[in-house]
């Protein structure tokens, strides 16, 4: 049997690699899609809602039901990788406590299978992914719910979620020992920075590793009780800014190439002046996505269309990415309504839909 020391090895080594060097592979978003996306995210809510209660009850968390869903995750991404992370991209910032394991445990399997975790690593990676705030249900909901900045007590108390989590999860036998792990170090940083024990580098397990980037960016791009969400885009730039401080940089790397330098989603403003949405990456070219334009250059909403913008014929091009919230603007709607609107999306270039 291989020990917890063994098993580390591999997956130090395993972050150690080059992580996805390659562009994302074209995908092919579709109307489909999206809706599958949405009714496994929906299982996945409902699956945290059973867990939470359990809990509460002072029941096992139910670890078959979780492996279960995760294992059908994880075949899913095989299939299709980069269809699969639309389902992270349904944000669902009203169910924030239940929608953000979910979209974090989808990012980590996506990003343990690009740096060739094995399927063994990728379930218990999952696992931890799906649990790693369980500790906050020790914590008073006032907290988890707070607007306003926490007080110093109240960070204090915050700092311990990981602790509490791994304490809760370790009396369950079906937990596995390196899902803990990842548990109990998903807020340390590389240099020390983090909590709860301010770990260093290699000391923290590389699950924690993982989980600190994909849960950073899922936190960082969507709007909760205390921060407004920032641009996918401007996510990515602070994480990169950070890697190899705070983040591992290869799991950083890891995450931009599989969703782009501006990920689905992103509200980004092209050379013309116009607003357009991230549709989906190009296969060829990284900053030059498909994308839906939905204003003119003079800020007026107009009819929606698609543009390649890799091999469009009058050379627009991203200047930089808007702020989505700051705006007003519901980039999901956008696609969804585009989605809706044409079976074919992927076929459509530059023409009005
Ligand atoms: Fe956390």
């Amino acid at each position: 049997m291989t020990s917890n020391n063994d098993q580390n090895t591999g997956l130090n080594e395993a972050l150690d690699r080059i992580a996805g060097e390659s562009s994302n592979a074209e995908m092919n978003v579709s109307w489909r899609t999206w809706l599958a996306a949405s009714t496994v995210q929906e299982r996945g809510i409902e699956i945290m809602k059973i867990v939470l209660e359990n809990l509460r009850q002072g029941r096992f968390i139910g670890s078959k039901l979780v492996a279960n869903f995760i294992s059908d995750l994880a075949s899913t991404c095989k299939n299709n990788e980069e269809n699969f992370i639309t389902i992270a991209r349904l944000k669902n910032s009203t169910n924030y406590t239940y929608a953000h394991p979910v979209n974090v445990c989808v990012y980590c399997i996506a990003l343990g299978s690009r740096l060739k975790l094995n399927d063994k690593q990728i379930l218990q990676l999952g696992i931890a992914a799906l649990l790693h705030d369980i500790g906050e249900v020790k914590l008073p909901d006032r907290m988890t719910s707070k607007s306003a900045k926490f007080t110093e007590s109240e960070f204090a108390a915050m700092q311990r979620h990981p602790r509490l989590g791994y304490e809760i999860l370790k009396r369950d036998p079906t937990i596995p020992e390196d899902s803990l792990m990842g548990i109990f170090h998903h807020h340390e940083r590389l240099d020390g920075s983090g909590y709860p024990s301010g770990h260093v580098g290699r000391f923290i397990h590389p699950f924690g590793r993982i989980i600190s980037v994909a849960e950073t960016f899922d936190a960082m791009t969507t709007s909760r009780s205390r921060a407004d969400a920032v641009p996918p885009s401007e996510a990515l730039k602070t994480l990169y800014s950070l890697a190899g401080k705070h983040y591992e940089a290869n799991v950083v790397k890891a995450l931009i190439s599989l969703l782009g330098i501006y990920p689905m989603g992103s509200l980004v403003r092209l050379a013309g002046g116009q607003l357009a949405v991230v549709l989906q990456q190009s296969k060829e070219d990284l900053s030059k996505p498909q994308v839906i334009v939905i204003s003119d250059a003079t800020g007026q909403r107009i009819d929606p269309y698609v543009v390649n913008l890799y091999g469009d014929k009058v050379e627009r091009k991203i200047m930089y990415a808007e702020n989505a919230y700051t705006l007003d603007i519901d980039t999901n709607g956008v696609i969804y309504d585009t989605l809706a609107n044409s079976t074919e999306v992927s076929q459509i270039t530059d023409r009005k839909i």
